[in-house]
């Protein structure tokens, strides 16, 4: 299956993304976490993403674009991938239409996880993932089995994103209903959304969304 997933900043995405990866052996690619990565190594690319992450902004449509281009053809994705995080922008969605066209992939469903503003600045800072295998967490909402491990890797050590402050949430919101949301509009006028409360507890969703991918 080829899916996107489509929410704002502290949706829920990364963690049902990861969560569907498991169960139905279909590869998230979630563009965040290929731009922290470039941070991390100081690529190029990463030097170039850097201060428009921390300023909550979106990254050029060129580069994103690129980055997607090449992704989705890896061998990994042969079963399938789940888009988290990619298209953000018009310019975005159309590019992936033709790429998806040019190589012969169809587009199976895009899922609206909906969600609030209100509920999602608790979300975001509180949330921290595992150093070593990316495994996401939550202060409140979910901790590891074990307190301070890892319920994938076993690792001890954790870590929290920089753009993950009040601030920077703030200007996160605002591309989200700017840039975005448009895209959701671009979707719908395909008949493509479907709608999931992202509310609910992190296993209700998990629910809804298999019973639509089950379909
Ligand atoms: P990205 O990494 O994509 O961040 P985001 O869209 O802001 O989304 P998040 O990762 O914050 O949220 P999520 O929906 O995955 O929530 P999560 O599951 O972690 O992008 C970061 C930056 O990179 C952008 O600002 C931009 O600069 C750049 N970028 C990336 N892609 C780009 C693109 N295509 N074009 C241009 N620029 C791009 O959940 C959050 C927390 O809540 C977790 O702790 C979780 O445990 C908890 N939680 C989840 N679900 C529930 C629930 N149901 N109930 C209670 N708690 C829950
Ligand atoms: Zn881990």
């Amino acid at each position: 299956k080829r899916i996107i997933f489509m929410g704002p900043p502290g949706g829920g995405k990364g963690t049902q993304a990861q969560r569907l990866e498991d169960k139905f052996g279909i590869k998230q690619l979630s563009t965040g976490d290929m731009l922290r990565a470039a941070v991390a190594a100081g690529t190029e690319l990463g030097k170039q993403a850097k201060q428009v992450m921390d300023a909550g902004q979106l990254v050029s449509d060129d580069l994103m674009i690129g980055l997607i281009s090449e992704r989705v053809d890896q061998p990994d994705c042969a079963n399938g991938f789940i888009l988290d995080g990619f298209p953000r922008t018009i310019p975005q969605a159309e590019a992936l239409d033709a790429l998806m066209a040019d190589k012969g992939m169809d587009l199976d469903a895009v899922i609206e996880l909906r969600v609030p503003d209100s509920l999602l600045v608790e979300r975001i800072t509180g949330r921290f993932s595992c150093a070593k295998c990316g495994r996401g967490y939550h202060d409140k909402y979910q901790q590891p089995k074990v307190e301070g491990v890892c319920d994938a890797c076993g690792s001890t050590e954790f870590k929290r994103r920089a753009d993950d402050n009040a601030e920077t949430v703030t200007s996160r919101l605002e591309a989200y209903h700017k840039q975005t949301a448009p895209v959701l509009a671009y979707y719908e006028e395909k008949g493509k959304v479907h709608v999931v409360d992202g509310t609910k507890d992190i296993d209700q969703v998990t629910d809804d969304l298999v019973a639509i991918l089950e379909k």
